[in-house]
C-alpha cells in the first residue's frame, strides 16, 4: 500500500490517500499541542508510541465487537485505515473527575464516579470544541438519533474493555476522548486514535500521570511517561 496525495495535516497526524478509494494512510507525528493549538511542542517518540498503542487497542476492541477503522500497521508511524467521514463530535467518557470536568463543576480531581459519564463536544476548532448535548447534536444535524445511540453504546463498551485492560496493567483509566466515522455505506466505526494524547492514565499504585497532561501542565517527564505507559501495555497485550 502506497501513499498518493496528502489530504490533510492535523495537529498530531497527517492523512494520505492511497490507490484504493476506500483506504487512507495515517502518519503519526511527534508534534503535540494543547488548548486548541495555543501551546505547541514536541514529544520525541510519541508518533510511534501512539501509532502502535492505538492499533493494538483497536484490534483488541474489534475482537470485543466494536468495529474500528483499523486495517493494517505499515511501519512504526504509519497505518492503513478505512476512509470514513468523521462525525463531528468528540465523545468523552469519564470514570473519575479530572480536567475540564473538575474545573467546570468546581470539584477536585480524583473523585471516583458511581457510574461512567458521557459528554459530547462539537468538533469545531473555530468555536473551541464547545460542550453540547445530544439534542444539540441532532439540531445541528451532526448525526442521526440512531447514530447517536450506536455511538453511546460503543463508547461505553470501549470504556468497559479499556478499563479492564488498563487495570491489568496497573493503570487507572480516568477519562478519554473518542471519535467515530461513517464508512461509505453509513456504518459507524471507531476512528481517530486511542493513545496517551486522548486518554488520562494514572498509575494505580502511585497516582502518577502517564499521559499528555504532563505536557499540558508542564510537569516534565513527558517522554518517560509515554515510554512507561507503552511498556505496561506491551507487557500485558
Ligand atoms: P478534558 O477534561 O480536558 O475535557 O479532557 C477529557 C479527555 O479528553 C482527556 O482524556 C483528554 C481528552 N482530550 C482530547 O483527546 N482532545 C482534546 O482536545 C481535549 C481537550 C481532551
Amino acid at each position: 500500500m502506497e501513499k498518493t496525495v496528502q489530504l490533510y495535516e492535523g495537529k498530531a497526524k497527517k492523512v494520505f490517500a492511497t490507490e484504493n478509494e476506500e483506504l487512507l494512510i495515517v502518519s503519526y507525528k511527534d508534534d503535540a499541542t494543547a488548548f486548541n493549538g495555543l501551546k505547541k511542542g514536541t514529544i520525541v517518540g510519541k508518533g510511534a508510541i501512539n501509532n502502535r498503542m492505538s492499533n493494538l487497542l483497536m484490534q483488541m476492541l474489534e475482537k470485543k465487537g466494536v468495529p474500528t477503522h483499523f486495517v493494517e500497521e505499515l511501519n512504526d508511524r504509519e497505518t492503513v485505515v478505512k476512509r470514513v467521514s468523521i462525525v463531528p463530535l468528540e465523545v468523552i467518557i469519564r470514570n473519575i473527575s479530572a480536567g475540564s470536568f473538575a474545573k467546570r463543576y468546581g470539584v477536585p480531581e480524583g473523585i471516583v464516579f458511581d457510574a461512567p459519564t458521557i459528554e459530547f463536544s462539537y468538533k469545531n476548532d473555530d468555536l473551541g470544541d464547545p460542550l453540547i448535548n445530544s439534542y444539540h447534536a441532532l439540531a445541528l444535524k451532526l448525526a442521526t438519533p440512531e447514530e447517536i445511540e450506536t455511538i453511546k453504546t460503543y463508547a461505553f463498551k470501549v470504556n468497559e474493555e479499556l478499563r479492564k485492560f488498563w487495570t491489568e496493567c496497573g493503570v487507572t483509566l480516568v477519562d478519554f476522548k473518542l471519535e467515530f466515522g461513517r464508512l461509505s455505506d453509513g456504518t459507524i466505526v471507531l476512528a481517530d486514535e486511542i493513545s496517551p494524547d486522548t486518554c488520562r492514565l494514572w498509575d494505580s499504585a502511585t497516582g502518577e500521570k502517564l499521559d499528555k497532561d504532563r505536557f499540558r501542565r508542564d510537569m516534565g517527564g513527558v517522554e518517560d511517561a509515554y515510554a512507561e505507559i507503552m511498556r505496561r501495555l506491551l507487557e500485558n497485550v
